[in-house]
Parts: C-alpha cells; structure tokens; sequence
C-alpha cells in the first residue's frame, strides 16, 4: 500500500501519513547546522526514498480466514467463486495466473480478460466483502514464463493496479506490482507481502535476479514490521526442486538463498511462504531455511487441473479436484486448561463441486520462530 506524496487520488489519511512523514524528516533534518544546502539535498533524498517505500498505515481489522485464489482460466465456469463467497473470508489472496491474458502486443486483450473475471458469479460479491491483495504470475502479466523483457509490462501495470483498486497500494512508477500491509492489531498482527517474480526477472541462471534491487531493498525494510505471522506471496513456487520443468526459485538457486539469508538477517519470525502456479495444492517444508523450517502453502488451479511433479519437499497429500478452493484459518491467541491448544494456522483445500477436504496442514506459529536467544521483529 505504498502511496507517493504525488499520487494523484490517494485517500486524505494516507495524504496525511506522508506530508507528516515529510515534515518529521525536514524537521530532524533542519535541526542540523552546518551546511545548510547539503541538509536539504539529503532531506530531499530521503523523503523520495520514503515516499517510494513507505506502505499504508496498519489496518487494524484482525484477519482469521484468508482464501487463496490463483491460476483462474477465466472462460471457463468458476463455480469455486460461489464458495469463497460462502466461507466468508476475510481477506483474498489473488496469487498470479488470475487470469489468461497472454498477448504480445494487444493490451486491450489483457483488459477483455480481467472484464470476464468481474463478470464471474461471485466475484463482485467478494469484492465488496473481503480485502483483496493481488500479485500476478506470468498469464496475468500477459506471457508466458516471461520476464524482465515483456514488450507490453508497463501497459499490463497499469491495467493491474487500475482493476485490482491496488492505485493506493502500488504507485505507478514502481518496477513492479509489489506491495504490503499489516493487519490486526499486536499479539494478532498478520503482514501480507506480496511480491513481484515477474518485472524484473531474468531468465533463469545461478546467479540470475527476481526481484531486482529495489524491491530486494524495499522487503528488508518491510521485514522491520512488527508481525507475528507473515505471509510472503510468490506467483511461482519458492520450494518445488528445479529438475521439473516448471517455474521455481531453485532455477534462481542464488535469488533464492538471498531471499531466505534477508530473512535471517531481519530476524524475522512467522514468515509462512505462499505460492501459486500449479494447478493443485500442497504443502512443502525447507528444515531450518529461515533460522526455522520455510513452510510454503501452494494453491492454484481454482477451475483447472494437472498431474503433479516431482517435490521433494513436499509434505502434504496433493490436492487435485478440477474445481476447488483454499483457506487459511488462524487461530491468534493459546488456549489453556484441558483442551490446551496452541496458536496457529490451518490450511485447507476443499473440492468445490462436494465440499470434500482434500488436505489440511497445521502449523503452530511457535514452529515459526528463531531460536530463542535470537532478537526477532515480532514487538516482544
Ligand atoms: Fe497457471
């Protein structure tokens, strides 16, 4: 929810964060006395490096059902959207391939794609419900596996931040679509991070970049965010081994350490990786990756399905029914007594045709904490 002081539109709260912002930094700044110029030079630069940065103010609605939704062909029926709808999330995950709009040249085409979307039973429905957050993989981009060098991804930003409502979230002249924000308040504090695989990606190499340098920059910063359960989006698996022939950070085996050792090196607890991209769901699990076990929820394919690959760090049963839909549920706070159970969250993927559970995971969030000595960002 990154907003620039010149964004044309923003709400006047979020005006006001930054003009306060400015002011506090041009204060602390001019209360510097020698060389005057140099002062404002650096206040300048510090303010545009902020207002590039800074993300909205903490919502503090608490969040305990977040469904996941990626890889939508949407000519298809999408009978799932009526679930999502009756499960009552409180907030939606758009995890890439939201739509099929792949297009070499016609950027209306990607703008056709997203009006079906709109137009599915329930969608609207669950618009006007739940908070939505969207990232995109590379159908919704607008080609396929693509990256850094996509003729049309200035055109396909914008019509992304313009549909998703996501202009107060993204400024237009960021090298992405990139954003976060936190929710609840302290002791229930949920940071959704939803990055960007695609803008900046080169092609796949040892010591081939995701993300690009400002973003890398821009996650450290939000990893300062006190939370005490993170969830960090990826259009494309960050676990799924590279002997496959899909998408996966182990094709960019250095981007990937470097995005677990930022991590580690923020002290960051609860971070719980989410992905899209295969047309199934399933749980994968890295032992001591972040300083404790990286834990990644895969959900896609809510109207489409494919046969599984190969993952070694799966630890979950696959599920696969052609029209399904994905939850997580968090329980915030410990209960004591004889029926003690311990804070966490519960992912499940149900078949949308019966309601039948397909796979449920369970992860304590004590499971997702640095060892004990260690100074963590979770405001405790
Ligand atoms: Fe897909």
């Amino acid at each position: 929810m990154c907003v620039p002081v010149t964004a044309s539109g923003s709400p006047i709260g979020v005006r006001t964060v930054h003009i306060l912002l400015a002011t506090a930094l041009l204060t602390a700044s001019s209360t510097t006395t020698p060389g005057s110029v140099r002062v404002a030079a650096d206040s300048e630069h510090r303010i545009a490096a902020a207002s590039r940065w800074v993300e909205l103010p903490p919502d503090p609605r608490t969040i305990q059902r977040v469904g996941i939704i990626g890889c939508h062909q949407q000519p298809r029926p999408t009978p799932a959207l009526m679930r999502y709808v009756a499960a009552k999330p409180d907030m939606v995950l758009w995890v890439g391939d939201n739509v099929y709009a792949d297009t070499k040249d016609d950027p209306a085409h990607i703008e056709r794609c997203y009006a079906q979307l709109e137009a599915k039973p329930g969608f609207r429905e669950l618009r006007d419900r739940s908070i939505f957050m969207a990232t995109w993989d590379d159908h919704d981009y607008g080609s396929n596996d693509d990256g850094r060098n996509y003729a049309l991804k200035k055109q396909s930003h914008a019509i992304f931040r313009s549909f998703w409502r996501h202009e107060d979230r993204i400024p237009s002249d960021r090298d992405g679509v990139y954003h976060a924000q936190v929710f609840g308040p302290p002791g229930s504090r949920l940071q959704v991070i939803m990055l960007d695989g695609r803008f900046n990606r080169e092609d796949p190499g040892e010591s081939a970049d995701t993300l690009g340098e400002t973003q890398w920059a821009w996650l450290a910063e939000q990893l300062k965010a006190p939370a005490e359960l993170r969830f960090i989006v990826s259009g494309y698996q960050v676990l799924l081994d590279r002997e496959t022939k899909f998408e996966t950070w182990a094709k960019f085996p250095q981007a990937r350490e470097r995005l677990f050792k930022i991590i580690r090196d923020s002290n960051a607890q609860g971070v719980v990786f989410i992905a899209g991209d295969q047309h199934y769901g399933e749980v994968s699990r890295m032992r001591g990756a972040l300083g404790y076990d990286a834990i990644e929820l895969m959900f896609a394919g809510i109207n489409q399905d494919e046969p599984w690959v190969f993952n070694s760090s799966r630890v979950s049963p696959v599920a696969n029914s052609t029209h399904s839909y994905a939850h997580i549920d968090i329980q915030w706070a410990s209960t004591t007594g004889d029926n003690a159970d311990p804070a966490h969250l519960l992912f499940r993927c149900f078949n949308a045709e019966t309601d039948a559970l397909e796979l449920t995971y369970r992860v304590n969030l004590d499971e997702l904490r640095m060892a004990k000595d260690a100074k963590t960002n979770d405001g405790r």
